[in-house]
């Protein structure tokens, strides 16, 4: 339940119409429901709650600062993946928030900006980084809490642009060589190996997968405690899948059933990083079309959002519902299934304004007629969606507006033409430092 339904024949987020959002914030915008969020985030620390888990909210699905600090609000911390997504969690956080930095690219830096903000782990993803931590860690007095991340080889499990546990990727340790990496920094001055982690990708659809992690992780963490690690965490990453056509998605007391026995076994602290499984459905992208157009025997709708807004379906083929937000009575107000031939509806590609072919939301698609001024929705655009938006062809980046029952606030601004050229107007001008 995503807090996104129909009444009557308009779409509401909450109890907000989102007419109402569109008119006053303009297209294309990202709408948030408060309680979907919450619903979510809710739903994890259920189905965990026998391991009483760190929930780390995955700040690369939705860095929006207000976002990520109704997370911390309510009981999470964050993982991070640079400097930049640790200084949102900081704005974001409450004090003592726990953040965990992954990522195969961390500059020294980097490292020193979350030693001295006081990470609670970092994801080491190769054996040069850990000794660079290790060093940063030791010229600042200091020693590392870090959980090595390990490639567990797992059979493939979702896109290929976001598998990170099948063999070959860049990702992590690989299996075999883990405990050699781990063999040398046995008493670091600078470094305490106090756990293991794993992200096998996203989205996943099956518990499975966690199964196969969770087992090999058990033995790892046998083998590593008899070299000497005092490891007391176990990450098991993020990836949790969710509706994106249907009701394919598992709920999070699937992906528990699996990894909580292993928690029980190792008897380690359990840390999450889920992202999309929270704000994937708690977010729609609003658009107003444009105009219509047919050639090569195709139907084209063009709307006011872009491939810079949502690059999911030309980057991994993503399939996003979309649907008018004021549906004619001709059509169902929602269709059960967006995949079949809907009476009332003929297939469409809707696309956007940008000079790319590969710039759509969706192709082929069963939509209604639509004519200029109508707004659609694009549903499932809370994660990787704003998250990943550019600026391609100079476009101002959407609003984005955070709806809590009846009220709706803005939470980002619209970019504006001035923001396009901040960063360079300052070289024109001269008055740029040397950065
Ligand atoms: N932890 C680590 C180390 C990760 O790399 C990720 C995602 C997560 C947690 C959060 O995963 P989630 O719970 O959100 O599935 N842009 C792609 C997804 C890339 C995921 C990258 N890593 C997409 O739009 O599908």
């Amino acid at each position: 339940m995503d807090h996104f339904e129909y009444r009557g024949r308009t779409l509401f987020c909450e109890d907000v119409p989102v007419p109402e959002i569109a008119e006053q914030y303009g297209t294309p915008v990202y709408v948030y429901s408060t309680a979907t969020l919450l619903r979510h985030l809710k739903e994890i620390q259920t189905a965990f709650a026998a391991a009483s888990p760190i929930i780390c909210y995955s700040i690369k699905a939705n860095g929006n600062v207000s976002i990520a600090r109704l997370m911390g609000e309510h009981g999470a911390g964050y993982d991070v993946t640079s400097g930049g997504e640790f200084y949102k969690a900081l704005r974001a956080g409450p004090k003592g928030a726990k953040i965990v930095f992954a990522g195969v690219g961390k500059t020294d830096a980097e490292i020193e900006y979350a030693l001295t903000n006081d990470v609670y782990l970092f994801d080491v993803e190769s054996e040069e980084e850990l000794h660079a931590i290790g060093a940063v860690a030791r010229r600042m007095g200091r020693k590392a809490a870090v959980a090595l991340r390990v490639n567990p080889d797992l059979p493939p499990k979702t896109h290929v642009k976001t598998d990170t546990s099948v063999k070959g990727v860049k990702f992590g340790l690989d299996i075999e060589t883990v405990l050699e990496v781990a063999a040398k920094v046995v008493d670091h001055p600078g470094l305490t190996v106090a756990g293991l982690h794993m992200h096998l990708g996203s989205p996943i659809l099956k518990a499975e997968p966690y199964k196969l992690g969770c087992d090999k992780a058990v033995q790892l963490i046998a083998a590593l405690r008899k070299q000497g690690h005092p490891l007391t965490v176990l990450n098991m990453g993020g990836g949790f899948g969710i509706h994106y056509r249907k009701q394919e998605a598992l709920p999070a007391g699937a992906f528990a059933d699996v990894i909580l026995p292993a928690v029980k076994e190792t008897g380690c602290q359990l840390v999450l990083e889920p992202g999309r499984f929270i704000v994937g459905n708690a977010g729609v992208l609003v658009s107003r079309v444009l105009f219509n157009k047919e050639t090569g025997g195709k139907r084209y709708v063009i709307q006011d959002a872009a491939m810079n807004d949502l690059i999911r379906p030309t980057l991994y083929d993503s399939f996003h519902r979309i649907w008018p937000v004021t549906p004619s009575p001709d059509v169902p107000v929602r269709p059960d299934d967006y995949e079949v031939a809907i009476p009332g509806t003929i297939p469409q590609d809707v696309v956007g304004p940008v000079c790319e072919s590969g710039d759509f939301l969706a192709k082929g698609r069963h939509l209604p007629p639509l004519k200029r001024g109508d707004l659609l929705a694009v549903f499932s655009a809370g994660a990787y969606a704003m998250s990943m938006a550019s600026n391609y062809n100079a476009r101002c980046r959407a609003a984005e507006v955070l709806v809590t029952g009846g009220t709706h606030r803005l939470i980002r601004r619209r970019e504006t033409h001035a923001d396009l050229v901040a960063c360079e107007e300052d070289c024109l001008t001269g008055t740029a430092g040397a950065q």
